[in-house]
């Protein structure tokens, strides 16, 4: 089967006759965490250059057999997405924008020279393997099936170039909170140091590389006691941009005449999903919200002098996080008393709200599966 851009989707189902028992799902849905656990199936769609998308398959999750030599384990061609499956209320199963993980998953790839995959064939596998793990979708507000869409480059050989085969792969996750201390406020270290990514470079793709190159910040980090890593740009080193994986959000004033600002999309940030919603949410709940610039010193003298009074972190992966305290050398101070604050709380809820079903999707957003 070829899946021409445009066309229908077709899907060959053989999934596990031997699917995980009752019991032990049950279990380890009980407490999920994040990323531990994987349902029985997964789908994976073949790409070369003579034959475009083919081999839509849904089949048990198995481990890869892949040559040494394949291109994806030397020179990093492997991008990847993340959404969410939400049990709502009247326990349907509904996804969240997944358009946008489309388009962002297919912008990336042309960032790495990699084949776009068809929108159809995005929802297509997602539909699939959803509807045939739904027993691993939570129930619980505070949880959700966490789905991995990802594609690596698959031609053996180590001159450096594009493959011209590649394999698109979807696995999913019963997921709880992506923080070890659910929604506890983090703490952030301000990297003058490092940098997440420059302009022209990979900032705007969600590749693996751009999380590999994170992890000597996020543990540098660690050792100032922080949790968490505050990315700056790379030019002048003193515009807040990212918060380790996650989009940020500063909030100014209080009560209903709070105004959010979140640093601009200058193409060295991922425009995340969450990070967009907020923008028209927070606007419906009457706040006003920029987009801009918010400099580390903005930051300091914006705490010092009450302006600021909430900051936060979103995702898809950990909806919002605050953040209480931030360091910087030869600096440090907290925001707000170290609890999630009013306004971040109130985001979150309704967020949570509309992706549940509990709130009308007014801006056609939830895209039902069952
Ligand atoms: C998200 O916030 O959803 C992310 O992209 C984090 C992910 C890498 C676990």
């Amino acid at each position: 089967m070829t899946l021409a851009p445009g066309s229908d989707f077709e899907i060959e189902l053989r999934p596990t006759e031997t699917p995980l028992p009752d019991e032990q799902r049950v279990r380890q849905m009980a407490d999920p965490g994040f990323g531990r656990y994987f349902t029985d199936n997964m789908v994976t769609i073949s790409w070369s250059a003579e034959r475009g998308w083919h081999d839509a398959q849904l089949h048990p999750y198995r481990p890869l057999e892949l040559d040494p030599a394949v291109m994806t384990l030397h020179y990093g061609q492997a991008i990847f997405e993340g959404l969410k499956a939400y049990r709502r209320v009247d326990d349907s199963l509904a996804l969240f924008r997944p358009w946008e993980n489309a388009s962002r998953f297919q912008r990336s790839a042309a960032r790495m020279a990699m084949p776009p995959l068809p929108e159809a064939a995005f929802m297509g596998s997602i539909e699939a393997l959803v509807k045939q793990d739904q027993a691993w979708v939570p129930q619980n507000r505070e949880q959700a099936l966490y789905l991995r869409p990802f594609m690596i480059a698959t031609d053996v050989g180590l001159g450096v170039r594009p493959s011209s085969t590649y394999l698109y792969m979807l696995i999913a996750s019963p997921a709880g909170a992506y923080f070890p201390r659910g929604l506890a406020p983090v703490s952030v270290w301000l990297s003058e140091e490092y940098t997440r990514a420059a302009p022209g470079g990979t900032g705007e793709a969600k590749c693996a590389g751009n999380y590999a190159a994170s992890l000597v910040a996020q543990a540098q980090a660690a050792e100032q006691d922080c949790d968490q890593v505050v990315w700056l740009d790379a030019v002048e080193h003193r515009w807040a941009e990212e918060m380790g994986g996650m989009n940020l959000y500063f909030v100014y004033g209080s009560g209903p005449n709070a105004k959010l600002v979140t640093p601009s999309l200058t193409g060295t940030l991922l425009p995340g999903v969450t990070r967009d919603s907020l923008l028209t949410l927070a606007k419906d709940l009457g706040y006003s919200v920029e987009q801009g610039r918010i400099s580390t010193d903005e930051w300091q003298a914006g705490n010092a002098n009450g302006t600021i009074t909430e900051v936060f972190a979103c995702g898809t992966a950990a909806v919002i996080t605050p953040v209480a305290q931030v360091k910087r050398l030869g600096a440090e101070w907290m925001i707000g008393d170290g609890e999630i604050g009013p306004v971040s709380r109130r985001l979150r809820d309704a967020l949570l709200d509309i992706q549940h079903g509990e709130a009308p999707d007014s801006h056609g957003w939830v895209h039902q599966i069952t």
